[in-house]
């Protein structure tokens, strides 16, 4: 449906080298877009970039560690120069910092989680406004990765859930101060789904419980992220700006 085709759409996606990040980049190319592929894990990026490219998409990977101020800006530059301005960009990289409460983590934790899953989202967003104006875009879109942490509360995943609720609040500021240049910025909050990031959680002792938790009674996969994406990245969201899409198999909304 062209409501939702991202046809000559310049999307640039962080995290791009292994899970959510390296599936979007495939499900935004087949829709549509050129797509800029960033992380560290570079062979991976490449593969990726390669697949894409193989089955008629238009992508190009770009080295991008999301700590790092000059490593951001390279990204959208190069971003910027392979097929035009960006169009979107998807802030999709993040880790976590294993199972430890408050009063396990320590400063380095911390620091770790915080700058890559909200400060380098900042950071980027920042660059990427910047640029929209710059350009004299009339509009841009940012799309976060944020997740069901945020409204969540279990144990052992302090700083992780702290970042994706402090993500969920940075969606809906930078959605109200962006619109004044044409940006909108909505969250993407998926639920459980296997990957790095959740496998300490999924493949734990707890792992049945949740399950039990979610009425639809399973974990999610990556395609039951495909609709939601397809509609914040296209204009079959032009009016929405500041909200946060849940996917989750009811996971939220459960009892348990
Ligand atoms: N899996 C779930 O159940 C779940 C649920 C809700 C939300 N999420 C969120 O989904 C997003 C993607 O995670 P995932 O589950 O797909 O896990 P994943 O497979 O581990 O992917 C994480 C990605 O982030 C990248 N990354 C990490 N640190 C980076 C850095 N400093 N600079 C650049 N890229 C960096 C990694 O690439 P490199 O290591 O190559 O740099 C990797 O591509 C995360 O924000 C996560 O919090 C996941």
């Amino acid at each position: 449906m062209d409501l939702f085709s991202l046809k000559g759409k310049n999307i640039a996606i962080t995290g791009a080298s292994s899970g959510f990040g390296h599936h979007f980049a495939g499900v935004l190319a087949a829709a549509g877009a050129n797509v800029i592929l960033g992380a560290r894990r570079t062979d991976k990026i490449a593969d990726r970039v390669a697949d894409i490219n193989a089955s008629g998409g238009q992508a190009l990977g770009v080295p991008l560690d999301v700590t790092v101020p000059d490593s951001c800006a390279d990204f959208l530059r190069q971003a910027g120069e392979a097929f035009g301005p960006v169009d979107v960009l998807v802030n999709n990289a993040g880790v976590e910092a294993g199972a430890k409460t408050y009063s396990m983590i320590d400063e380095e934790d911390w620091d770790f989680v915080l700058d890559t899953n909200l400060k380098s989202v900042w950071r980027l967003s920042k660059m990427f406004t910047e640029t929209v104006i710059k350009n004299k875009q009339p509009e841009g879109n940012i799309i976060n990765v944020a997740s069901i942490s945020a409204f969540r509360t279990i144990k052992g995943q302090f700083p992780y859930a702290v970042s994706k609720a402090g993500l969920v609040k940075a969606t809906e500021i930078m959605a109200l101060e962006g619109a004044r240049y044409g940006i909108r910025v909505n969250s993407l909050a998926p639920g459980y789904i296997l990957t790095d990031v959740s496998r300490i959680l999924l493949e734990s002792e707890r792992s049945d419980t949740f399950v039990k938790g979610i009425p639809m009674r399973r974990y999610g996969e990556f395609e039951d992220l495909d609709g939601p994406l397809l509609l914040l990245a296209s204009d079959g969201s032009r009016y929405m700006t500041g909200s946060t899409i849940v996917v989750d198999g009811g996971h939220i909304v459960s009892e348990l």
